[in-house]
């Protein structure tokens, strides 16, 4: 029988604590909605005494979500608890969240009191808050750094005020999973009145081990996680929500479960980073951009053949429609060919060995290679050998420099070539090929266009010349635009009859 490890969701608390990514009421109210749909069965929602527009994001999202409890956090302030419960009015389900710092530390150097006060001020707190909610939570902050006998004391004293839920944060990321996952299980052996609460982790990712710390603390008996939704929060972030979920969904060893609807999880991540303007680093687990997308040969082959040779979660579980072959200069022809089927083509295999080589050309040029550049290579094998071919471009240009470009053209299979100048590299390049070719042709239009973006992309050129009354188009792609230029030039000039 698989136990339940509840989601407690802090990405519009701690998560919003990152410079730069505040959110307004609105945008608040739209990732809440997001996370109730998620199955997440906590919302932080807030630190209601600290703006007024914490209060009022609280107080609008108590307002609109039903199913998950409500949480808003406090110091062990009695102010602080009486705003907390304010704001809390009209939630369905409610919980203040107090706390106090719990480490040599910051009971010395933060807090500037004694053990004995601590122990005093956290109990008080938590009675306080009792008085205004059945549902209160706990933390001693800086848990990681806290000598677990004085925490125990702690946890014991707040359990008997009536904390229903006790949150064990690593606030600066410092344990070894080792060490986090023995703190869990010496409070779970040496707190006797502990199994009247439910046990926390809070932990951040300083040393990026906030997920292994989370699941070792899990592992060790505690059964809420607090994490946010692409691990966002103060410095390098929380525990993120997609991981943890994903770990249990994935690990039946584990014998545990969440109410997480993982299909939820890659639109609620790019919810988040979309309103937040914080992106996702590409490689992150889970819903990087890179999470399912294989770039080597032999892993594509590997993946062609059977998904789960390379990938232990479907990516459609989280919501990512599939798995992405990226095409590059290290990929193979079965890839090509898998991308080529998907966009209707289906070479031969003469006609796959052509475009694999032209395919691999194009790669050395430009890091990857998309379905658009796919398209251009299948149109350049279909059209097969033109009367006249660029064989040679050199071009000088630059500021201060004349612009020079020496052309050659394979003309009925003999290369002959021209040098010019001109105002800029295109100039020059045309007017060499117009010494080589024995016609008068005029430029009517040059269009010259990136297909998608970045400074390694493939231009194209669309070309409208023309000769004795009529008009030829030509066409011309390549990483190098004066070369895509010249091609569409010669290709247009290889129509007239
Ligand atoms: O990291 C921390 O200790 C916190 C507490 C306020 C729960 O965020
Ligand atoms: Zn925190």
């Amino acid at each position: 029988m698989e136990e339940k490890v509840m989601i407690f969701d802090t990405t519009l608390r701690d998560g919003e604590q990152v410079p730069g990514c505040q959110l307004n009421t609105v945008e608040k109210l739209q990732i809440a909605r997001a996370l109730e749909e998620l199955g997440v069965d906590v919302i932080e929602a807030g630190f209601p005494i600290s703006s007024p527009g914490d209060f009022n994001s609280v107080i609008e999202i108590s307002k609109v979500v039903s199913e998950p409890v409500i949480c808003a956090l406090t110091r062990a302030v009695k102010k602080d608890i009486e705003v907390a419960a304010e704001a809390l009015q009209y939630a369905k389900r409610k919980r203040i969240h107090t706390g106090i710092g719990t480490s040599p530390f910051h009971i010395k150097n933060k807090i500037r009191t004694t053990p004995e006060e601590i122990l005093r001020r956290a109990a008080d707190a938590v009675k306080y808050a009792r008085k205004f909610v059945e549902d209160v939570e706990f933390y001693a902050e800086d848990a990681g750094r806290s000598e677990n006998e004085f925490l125990a004391r702690v946890i014991e004293a707040v359990i008997n005020a009536g904390a229903t839920v006790v949150n064990i944060p690593d606030t600066t990321g410092y344990c070894l999973p080792e060490e986090y996952g023995a703190k869990i299980r010496y409070l779970k052996e040496n707190v006797p009145n502990i199994d009247r609460a439910v046990i926390s982790t809070h932990c951040h990712n300083d040393l990026g081990m906030a997920t292994a710390n989370t699941i070792m603390g899990v592992i060790n008996g505690a059964r809420q996680v607090e994490v946010t939704i692409n691990g966002i929060g103060e410095r390098a972030g929380n525990t993120s929500l997609e991981e943890v979920a994903m770990i249990i969904k994935s690990h039946h060893d584990l014998k545990l479960r969440t109410d997480i609807k993982s299909k939820n999880i890659f639109s609620t991540s790019r919810l988040v980073s979309t309103l937040m303007s914080m992106p996702v680093q590409p490689n992150k687990a889970i819903v990087g951009r890179n999470a399912f997308a294989h770039s080597s040969g032999i892993h594509q082959d590997g993946v062609l053949k059977d998904r789960e040779n390379y990938e232990i979660i479907d990516p459609v579980e989280v919501g990512v429609k599939e798995s992405s072959i990226i095409l590059t200069a290290r990929s193979g022809r079965a890839a090509l060919n898998h991308r080529l089927e998907m966009l209707g083509y289906t070479p031969g295999k003469e006609e796959l060995d052509e475009i694999y080589h032209r395919f691999l050309l194009l790669a050395d040029k430009k890091k990857e290679i998309n379905d658009e550049d796919i398209k251009i290579l299948m149109g350049e094998v279909a059209q097969g050998e033109k009367s006249l071919k660029l064989d040679l471009l050199q071009v000088t240009c630059g500021k201060s420099a004349i612009p020079v470009a020496t052309v050659g053209i394979l003309i009925n299979g003999e290369v002959h070539t021209a040098t010019s100048s001109g105002n800029g590299p295109i100039d020059a390049a045309f007017s060499a090929v117009r010494q080589l070719i024995s016609r008068t042709v005029h430029l009517e239009e040059f269009l010259i266009q990136a297909i998608t973006r970045g400074s390694d992309d493939i231009g194209k050129v669309h070309i409208q010349i023309e000769h004795e009354e009529k008009t030829y188009y030509g066409f011309g792609t390549n990483t190098d635009i004066v070369t895509a230029s010249v091609e569409a030039f010669i290709d247009a000039i290889s129509k007239i009859k």
